[in-house]
């Protein structure tokens, strides 16, 4: 476990407890997300938290069975802060009442009004319009009565019960969530609450890379460690931060199944070459992949497929690494955090993602996973303290299964070369543009049709192109990216005109849900 000084969210499932942890991370606090049921006194004992957040849930505190925390959380002595239904579960706990209704649920905007006391962990706060504060409420029940020891510090029409706390405890509970963007003061009550509980920053990248470092020399010793690399931030960050750990001990296999983006192959090998000097395997498997491809258009089969060939062609350039007793993964922590589910049974899959699993068990091989506590801007601030250039690192994440999932239908080497043009042209106006950085993911998606156009005196029957754009915090949602008529009118203009075998252009305004990112 981690050297740093430590808080610990205790998720009720609230859909924005990842937010807290952003908030927290940004403050250079090291954060963990644990679903309420793992939290038991063990393993209090053993994360030794300098503070703790009970994160908001979907559940009343009023029923029977409803999810609690142990009750030797508040025998620790330490800062607490509960968040909407973490501050009804503080209540219960410690001896308040909870109620349902009677007209006092509050969904969306309100404003919290300050009472006369001075509370720490609201310094800085209710300096805005009125001395009041904006704030984001979710919540059907609301606290009715203390517990012994607190008092009430901001007052909504909703929530007489905004924000209270027991200032002898550091306990404080607020009916609210500061963590979203609509409660635009909010991080300030973070920032408040982790400086009275004596937080002093230490979560630094400079810091994390060197222990970082210290652990995989610790981990591997002198065997070797493979690492796939698909030319994606996280892999490449893995792959550098191993480099610097462990020098020749690492072995690349970068496997190119023929659908990658224009000259993608070659920036990425060049880049890992020339900078970094790191031994690396070129797996040319392009008619490996494309044939086994041919004549397939369902999206699943598609991706098993893809998530097959790419373990046995992994698994055949790996065996011939001798040693090898490490895999190293670009797995990051919101692939590895265990949130609350109360639907009850598996989430339904949407789509199989493709990764490696399975294939350490099948060769024997140990992981190494030193970026699994990072978020993915944690990741490209490592990447940039390993110095890998800017352009690199600002890339816009690009899916295992790469051109298969943009080419809807059938896939042909005709099609994918169309579609390389296509989207190197869109993404060179998003540049060109300066929208680059501001976009989560853009991309061009050959459509399975063909339609009839003019160009010059001919007719034309030929592709259409589907562009893509989205903002997004985590892949998770995301809305439409709003470009202006100009620039559509424009980079449509561009494309047909530099793209042999495309005549028209779509642009799809579907947020996520419903859509989802990628086509298939
Ligand atoms: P969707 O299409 O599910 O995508 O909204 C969310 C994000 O995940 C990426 N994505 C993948 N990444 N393997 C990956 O490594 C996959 O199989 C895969 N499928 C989707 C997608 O590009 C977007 O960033």
């Amino acid at each position: 476990m981690t050297q740093h000084q430590r808080l610990l969210i205790i998720d009720f499932g609230s859909q924005v407890t990842q937010l807290i942890a952003r908030r927290l991370r940004e403050l250079s606090v090291y954060c963990e997300i644990h679903p309420y049921q793992k939290v038991d006194d063990a393993f209090l004992a053993e994360f030794a938290p300098k503070a703790i957040i009970l994160s908001g849930g979907p559940d009343s505190v009023t029923r029977d069975g409803s999810p609690r925390p142990p009750e030797s959380v508040f025998a620790l002595g330490v800062p607490i802060l509960g968040i909407c239904y973490g501050q009804q579960v503080m209540m219960q706990e410690l001896g308040g009442l909870v109620e349902t209704g009677h007209g006092t649920a509050e969904f969306g905007r309100a404003y919290v009004t300050p009472t006369a006391e001075r509370l720490p962990l609201l310094d800085g706060w209710f300096g805005g319009v009125d001395g009041r504060e904006q704030v984001w409420m979710s919540h059907g029940d609301h606290v009715s009565r203390l517990a012994p020891g607190f008092a009430v510090f901001g007052t909504s029409p909703g929530a007489p019960f905004a924000i209270t706390a027991d200032p002898s405890r550091n306990f404080f509970a607020v009916q609210f969530h500061p963590e979203v963007h609509h409660t635009p003061n909010g991080a300030k009550l973070y920032e408040n609450f982790v400086k009275l509980a004596g937080f002093t920053g230490d979560w630094t990248m400079a810091s994390y890379k060197d222990e970082a470092i210290a652990r995989i020399r610790e981990q591997v010793g002198d065997k070797q460690v493979i690492c796939g690399l698909s030319g994606g931030v996280d892999s490449s960050v893995a792959a550098v931060l191993i480099h610097e750990a462990i020098g020749d001990q690492l072995t690349c296999v970068f496997v190119d199944h023929g659908l990658l983006r224009l000259n993608e192959a070659e920036e990425v090998v060049t880049m890992f070459r020339d900078n970094y000097n790191i031994p690396l395997i070129h797996a040319d498997e392009a008619d490996l992949f494309l044939g086994e491809l041919d004549g397939v258009s369902d999206p699943e089969t598609k991706r098993k497929i893809i998530g097959r060939l790419f373990i046995d062609v992994f698994q055949k350039y790996a065996s011939q690494i001798d040693g090898a007793e490490f895999l190293a993964q670009g797995t990051l922590y919101p692939d590895v955090i265990e949130s609350v589910s109360f639907s009850g049974g598996p989430s339904v899959t949407i789509k199989s993602h493709h990764n490696v699993g399975g294939l350490p068990e099948k060769m024997g091989l140990k992981l190494v996973e030193q970026l699994r506590e990072l978020f993915k801007d944690e990741v490209r601030a490592l990447g940039r303290e390993l110095g890998l250039p800017d352009k690199f690192i600002g890339r816009h994440p690009f899916p295992g299964p790469g051109l298969a999932i943009r080419c809807p239908g059938e896939i042909t080497r005709e099609k994918l070369e169309i579609l390389r043009r296509a989207d190197a042209v869109y993404i060179d106006q998003i540049r060109r543009h300066g929208l680059y950085d501001e976009i989560w993911q853009a991309f061009a998606a050959i459509l399975p049709m063909r339609t009839v156009g003019v160009m010059g005196d001919g007719r034309t029957y030929d592709f259409a192109l589907g562009l893509r754009a989205v903002t997004s915090v985590d892949g998770m949602t995301a809305d439409y990216y709003p470009f202006t008529h100009e620039f559509l009118g424009e980079t449509s203009t561009r494309i047909i005109n530099e793209v042999r075998g495309i005549n028209r252009v779509f642009y799809d305004c579907t947020s996520k849900p419903p859509g989802t990112i990628e086509l298939e």
